[in-house]
């Protein structure tokens, strides 16, 4: 048996936009990772090394393939807590990765154990096996990231501590892992990322929100783009100036560059900005024209890469909420798209933040989540059928959709649920934005909005839309700060259950996951959901078990 790719992640000292810190988690040696180029209608396999030099053996980690629908191979879908175990220091484990017909589109692969991801993370595209639906010459990727001072453990401690410390706002927004601080001298590793292009050609751009925080709002200077993909789905193409992408999501867009004529100079600022944070972090990246191309004529000299002085070359919207809400229209109109009267349920999730005693916790109303995340993973747990019994759709109903024993929602396979995430801010009143990812599946994003909820009001906007499907879409922060308690702003999908497995749904912002705001679904009866035969997966039940291989 050979794999198709092996990664090997490691734990090393590591400068990125000019910072150095000991214990960088890299895969392959960088961050991010490879990028892997996969074509659907394939399986392929993926060999994850934990090559991590851990004296206490602590350091599990595992591999996410951030978007695509693990239904063929729950045990793959790399989340420690739901489907599998993580993966023990000098152990690897074989992902099993389906790559169905129609799944096109831009993908990323990351850790899902603690605050990993904010390294430990690489592209993933998924190319057409015959021709894709939109034209262009050559693509290139845009994957974001965060970088911060502290190290991952120290970030990790102190969110989950008493006192509760925070991580500190990114340092730095990066493209492919470059960037360059204010004031830093230019090296390898403390220099702007380029983006390479020829005049008079269209490119794809494939945006990879790979962020552990922030979330972004950027633009090129004196480009447009057309938003043609969202999340692994093409939509009807829509001119936009500016791009709004946060943790886990990934935008495709078209990008036509200028002719040689009208070009007075060869580099433009691609200029990043977080929102919705307390303070402003602004980033650059170049887009640099190399007229490789152009034969005859000499080739101007590129000037040297450096930060703008003085004013920012642009002036992105400060409000982040509602974009393209409703714009996002799938590409060929989905004859699935379950109609309002076939909702059989209306699931609310209500994050909520309570600041008390030193500790701050994500919770549902007000139970916390972290408290409820399970040790052993769920799906480990059902097979084994230990201490953990099959949740109860009876008890989950008559309970906001969460089976009160079990702490997992339970669904139904055939069922259409919507489930609606509410914000309702903080103890404090404070209010925080939140990209909402779902595992397993992709779901029909039926909008957002201020306040709360109302199906009836909503339907009004989405009538005869051809929604697009999502796997992230942000909860937004509508206002500053609220009176404690009340609902502020909403998001609502529409999902029709098809994958039985059990699957998370979460905060993508890293902070929010380690400080517990996860949960776990479990879609389908025990029989649809435990149905690989026990012999198949005796190696999958312990931790450190034989199907990760050992690696010394
Ligand atoms: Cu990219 Cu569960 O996340
Ligand atoms: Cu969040």
């Amino acid at each position: 048996f050979s794999p198709d790719y092996s990664l090997r992640v490691t734990e090393q000292l590591f400068t990125q936009s000019c910072i150095t810190k000991d214990e960088v988690i890299l895969v392959n040696g960088t961050s991010p990772g490879p990028g892997l180029r996969l074509t659907e209608g394939n399986i392929y396999w993926i060999r994850v090394f934990n090559d991590i030099d851990d004296k206490n053996l602590t350091m599990a980690l595992d591999s996410h393939w951030h978007g695509l629908s693990m239904a063929a191979s729950p045990f793959s879908d790399g989340t420690p807590g739901a489907s599998q175990w993580p993966i023990p220091p000098n152990h690897y484990f074989d992902y099993e990765l389906d790559i169905g017909s129609g799944t096109a589109g831009t993908y990323f692969y990351h850790s899902h154990v603690g605050f990993q991801a904010v390294t430990a993370a690489g592209p993933l595209i998924v190319e057409e096996a015959g021709k894709p639906p939109f034209e262009y010459d050559e693509d290139r990727i845009i994957a974001l990231s965060d970088v911060f001072e502290k190290s991952n453990s120290e970030i990790e401690e102190g969110l989950i501590g008493n006192p509760f410390q925070w991580s500190g706002e990114t340092a730095n927004i990066l493209v492919n892992g470059q960037g360059q601080l204010q004031g830093s001298t230019t090296s390898a590793d403390c220099a702007l990322a380029t983006i390479r292009v020829d005049p008079d050609k269209t490119y794809r751009f494939r945006f990879i929100g790979g962020t552990a925080l922030s979330f972004v709002s950027l633009a090129f200077e004196d480009h447009e783009m057309i938003l043609i993909e969202a999340d692994g789905n093409y939509v009807k193409p829509v001119n936009i100036s500016y791009l709004q992408i946060g943790s886990g999501q990934r935008f495709s867009v078209l990008f036509k560059t200028k002719r040689r004529s009208d070009l007075s100079k060869s580099q433009f600022f691609l200029q990043m900005e977080t929102r919705d944070r307390p303070s402003l972090t602004r980033s650059y990246a170049v887009l640099e024209y190399q007229f490789a191309n152009l034969k005859r004529a000499p080739r101007p000299k590129p000037s040297p890469l450096t930060l703008p002085t003085g004013a920012p070359p642009l002036t992105l919207p400060a409000n982040t909420f509602g974009w393209l809400d409703y714009k996002l229209l799938s590409l060929t109109p989905n004859p699935d798209f379950p109609k309002t009267s076939e909702v059989t349920r209306r699931i609310t999730i209500r994050t909520h933040q309570i600041i008390g005693n030193g500790s701050i916790m994500w919770a549902q109303d007000d139970s916390p989540w972290i408290e409820s995340f399970p040790h052993e993973p769920y799906l480990v747990s059902l097979y084994k059928n230990n201490s953990m019994e099959f949740p109860s759709l009876d008890r989950a109903t008559a309970h906001q959709g969460i089976d009160p024993i079990t702490r997992v929602f339970p669904a139904a396979i055939g069922e259409v649920i919507e489930i609606i995430i509410q914000n309702t801010g903080s103890d404090v009143g404070s209010v925080d934005v939140h990209p909402f990812h779902a595992h397993g599946a992709h779901y029909y994003d039926l909008g957002s909005g201020n306040g709360t909820y109302d199906p009836v009001a909503n339907e009004e906007l989405i009538r005869g839309l051809s929604l697009a499907q999502r796997d992230t879409t942000m909860l937004y922060k509508y206002a500053e700060k609220t009176t404690p308690g009340i609902d502020m702003g909403w998001r609502a999908w529409r999902l029709r259950v098809t994958e039985p497995g059990v699957w998370m749904i979460h905060c993508h912002i890293l902070q929010h996951m380690v400080m517990g705001m996860q949960t776990v679904w479990v879609m389908g009866n025990e029989t649809e959901v435990l149905n690989v035969p026990l012999e198949h997966i005796q190696g999958y039940l312990d931790y450190g078990g034989s199907v990760n291989g050992n690696d010394t």
